[in-house]
């Protein structure tokens, strides 16, 4: 089984996917990360020269090539949830990471390393508010993240022996 986390961009994903894989002895990925090596390129770069139809496509292959991987703990590019489709490629348990709105934006404004195309356009806000049903049809457990270790154990507690 993999488990994939999801949520808005600054959510925390990779940093609870590290410490979650690391504790259920699982491999860990970040499907940006994985994608910027495979491509020798930024996530930036490849918005600028494919748009974001073109990056959706190679995020959605990735989640092919992981479809038939076991014990992975995926890390999804917040908008993963912009083709629907995508729920049919993630083969296991899809955990939502939820932050307040107030929170995402400081920690958005904060984050200057992660220059995030996306936010050239919009406000985390507006994101927020379009995507919000998108995360709930996706998700099949959520969790609050306070910090990353409640968070690691909000997700055990609800994923029971099932890991
Ligand atoms: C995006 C989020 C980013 C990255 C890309 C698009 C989005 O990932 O995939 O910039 O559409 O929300 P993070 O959620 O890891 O920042």
């Amino acid at each position: 089984m993999n488990i994939y986390l999801i949520g808005m961009p600054a959510s925390g994903k990779s940093s609870v996917g590290k410490v979650l894989a690391k504790k259920i002895n699982y491999e860990f990925i970040d499907i940006d990360k994985y994608i910027e090596k495979k491509h020798n390129t930024s996530v930036k770069d490849i918005f600028a020269l494919l748009g974001e139809d073109g990056f959706r496509q190679i995020e959605s292959d990735v989640l092919r090539e992981f479809y038939d991987k076991t014990n992975y703990v995926i890390s999804c590019g917040g908008g993963i949830v912009v083709n629907a489709s995508n729920k049919l490629l993630m083969n296991g348990v899809v955990v939502l990471i939820d932050v307040k709105l107030s929170e995402l934006s400081k920690r958005v404004l904060a984050d200057k390393k992660n220059s995030r195309p996306l936010f050239e356009t919009k406000t985390v806000a507006q994101l927020y508010h379009e995507r919000k049903d998108k995360y709930d049809y996706f998700k099949d457990i959520k969790v609050f993240n306070y910090n990353i270790k409640s968070c690691v154990n909000q997700i055990l507690e609800k994923l029971g022996g099932n890991v």
